[in-house]
């Protein structure tokens, strides 16, 4: 049987966003996707930036930037200053010491929070990139009026994220394949609207599916070490099941090979006449969001 519609995954949206957050801070998500967590890597987030088309020492935040590796190379590539904003706070070691690393420290800062409570003022950034994040996020519209708050009028929004045509398996619309981005990723369309409602004017949008299948073979050959490594030192890994991971990853290459899930760049602008929408705000969220330093 499929569906087309995910089903209710957990009763509560907090505990979807944290098992999220706790999945790509773990050694798990290391160990699968390498340092960069999205299809594509860095030469994506090359793509990316090339399309922003943005001034040396542009402000962009870097929403859901996990390990910092994108804000770290933007920063590099492009010369801007990059904020790298997560729900885990655990990443914020890792971006330290990857901004370091490439000496771009007065460039990066990482902040703890939430895509959809963004922590800084209006028209506080010139661009705003989100890669492979908004299908996690149970509120998309909210995250989405969010980016269009805290970019200037003329701002530039690029996202990329995992697509999906038509219905999946009913494995593909676990807990666990949520928190893979596969289980509420939408058609490349779907996203197109939900940047388009926020406000933006959408420019580009490109299809880059075969960077997902890269990554589905990448993560099973590396499945196969650790299963080989786990049996060779009879180790045990608690609370992974890696059947259960080789059988997401198998149904996802196959929804992959058969062009239900894809991968897609999709590129915008915040009209210069814009003005806030207030209309989309979701519960919780703040009308007056508290200022933050670092996006002044
Ligand atoms: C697939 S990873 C992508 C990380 C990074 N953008 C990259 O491409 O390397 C998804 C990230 O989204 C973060 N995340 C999920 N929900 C979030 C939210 N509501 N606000 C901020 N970050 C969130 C997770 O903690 C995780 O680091």
């Amino acid at each position: 049987m499929s569906t087309s519609e995910p089903q209710p995954l957990v009763a509560d949206v907090a505990d979807l966003k944290h098992c999220c957050a706790t999945f790509y801070a773990s050694d798990w998500a290391r160990l699968l996707h390498g340092e960069s967590l999205h299809p594509g890597g860095l030469a994506l987030t090359g793509r990316l930036g090339s399309l922003l088309g943005l001034e040396q020492n542009a402000r962009v935040l870097d929403v859901a930037s996990g390990s910092g590796r994108s804000a770290v190379f933007l920063a590099e590539r492009f010369g801007w200053s990059v904020i790298a904003i997560d729900l885990a706070d655990e990443h914020s070691t890792a971006v330290v010491a990857a901004a370091a690393g490439a000496g771009v420290s007065d460039r990066v800062t990482f902040v703890r929070g939430d895509a959809e409570a963004l922590p800084f003022a209006d028209g506080a950034f010139d661009a705003v990139i989100c890669e492979c994040a908004l299908c996690t996020f149970p509120a998309k519209a909210v995250a989405c009026a969010e980016f269009f708050r805290v970019l200037k009028p003329g701002g530039r929004i690029g996202v990329s994220d995992v697509t999906r045509n038509g219905s999946l398996p009913d494995d593909l619309a676990s807990v666990l394949a949520w928190v893979a981005c596969i289980a509420d990723a939408q058609p490349i369309a779907g996203y197109r609207s939900l940047l388009a409602a926020a406000g933006f004017a959408v420019d580009r949008e490109e299809r880059h599916d075969v960077v997902l299948r890269q990554l589905l073979e990448d993560i099973r050959t590396r499945l196969l070490g650790v299963e080989l490594v786990v049996k060779l030192q009879d180790l045990e890994l608690p609370g992974v099941d890696i059947a259960q991971v080789k059988s997401l990853a198998r149904s996802a290459e196959f929804a992959v090979r058969s062009g239900v899930l894809g991968y897609g760049l999709l590129v915008g602008t915040k009209p210069l006449s814009a003005s806030v929408p207030s209309v989309r705000l979701g519960p919780g969220f703040r009308a007056q969001p508290q200022s933050e330093d670092a996006a002044r």
